[in-house]
């Protein structure tokens, strides 16, 4: 497929809420999707759901944490549908804790999956990227990044890590046909939201909008930054959050 008609696209965390409807959200338009998800629960719910509305998907099991695991992800991405010219990195997790109590190995993993994560993915999929001379990243922060939140400083320095790496690595890539964003998510129905913890639950759903976000919502707005007319769009945040933070 050409790159500009709906390229491959490698969606991590597709085994989640919004991963698995950016997985729908492309495949209706016409991309080739390869869900990645540590949960092979989750790939079979998002293979089964693009199943019943008629599409297919590529599905692999991977800890983006583990580059081993990453490179055998890709080699199977690779081996089914041909090389990505997308990458949407959506794969994380949320914790709450008192900061008296965040431990090194907590504050780590929050760090390796989010962050480390996002370096494997991308190191994966940028050599083939810029050998075609085209490519789209969308990576995940989160509002928590900027408006900061009790109870998840680990999260909050992970996502505002993603941003910033994100920017930097925007001015490296955009000669090289590669423009990488990232989508800032603010309270958006799905297991991760169901985990927010009852102190921070007034401080998310209140927004002007006047609801919780969807999944659609996030979708919507990947898929523009992954679409044929957002090329002149690089390093930037695109807030989804109905104006929790403005
Ligand atoms: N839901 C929200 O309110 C919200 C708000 C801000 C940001 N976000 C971000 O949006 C993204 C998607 O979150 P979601 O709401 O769909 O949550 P979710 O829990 O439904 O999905 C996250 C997915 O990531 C997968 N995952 C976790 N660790 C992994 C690993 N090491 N390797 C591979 N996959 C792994 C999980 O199995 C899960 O399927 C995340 O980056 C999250 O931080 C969500």
């Amino acid at each position: 497929m050409s790159a500009d008609n709906a390229p491959i696209a490698v969606v991590t965390g597709g085994g989640g809420g919004i991963g698995r409807e950016i997985c729908k959200t492309l495949a209706r338009r016409g991309h080739a999707v390869s869900a990645w998800d540590i949960s092979e629960e989750g790939l079979g719910q998002t293979a089964d759901e693009l199943a019943a509305d008629g599409l297919a998907c590529h599905v692999t099991t991977v800890d983006v944490a583990d580059p081993d695991s990453v490179a055998a992800a890709l080699a199977s991405t690779v081996d089914d549908l041909g090389s990505p010219a997308v990458l949407v990195h959506a794969a994380g997790q949320i914790d709450f804790c008192d900061f008296e109590d965040l431990d090194a190995g907590r504050f780590r993993r929050m760090i390796d999956v989010h962050v480390l994560g996002a370096v494997h993915v991308m190191q994966a999929v940028l050599p083939s990227m810029t050998e075609a001379g085209h490519g789209r990243i969308v990576n995940f922060g989160s509002v928590a990044a900027f408006s900061g939140s009790a109870r998840h400083a680990h999260y909050a320095a992970a996502k505002g890590a993603i941003v910033a790496m994100s920017k930097a690595l925007a001015k490296g890539y955009g000669p090289r046909g590669v423009t990488i964003n990232c989508v800032a998510p603010g309270a958006i129905d799905t297991n991760m939201f169901a985990q927010v913890d009852e102190t921070a639950l007034s401080y998310y759903a209140d927004n002007p909008v006047g609801r919780i976000g969807r999944p659609e919502d996030v979708a919507a707005a990947v898929a523009y930054l992954v679409g044929p007319d957002s090329g002149f769009i690089t390093g930037s945040v695109l807030h989804v959050n109905g104006g929790m933070y403005l």
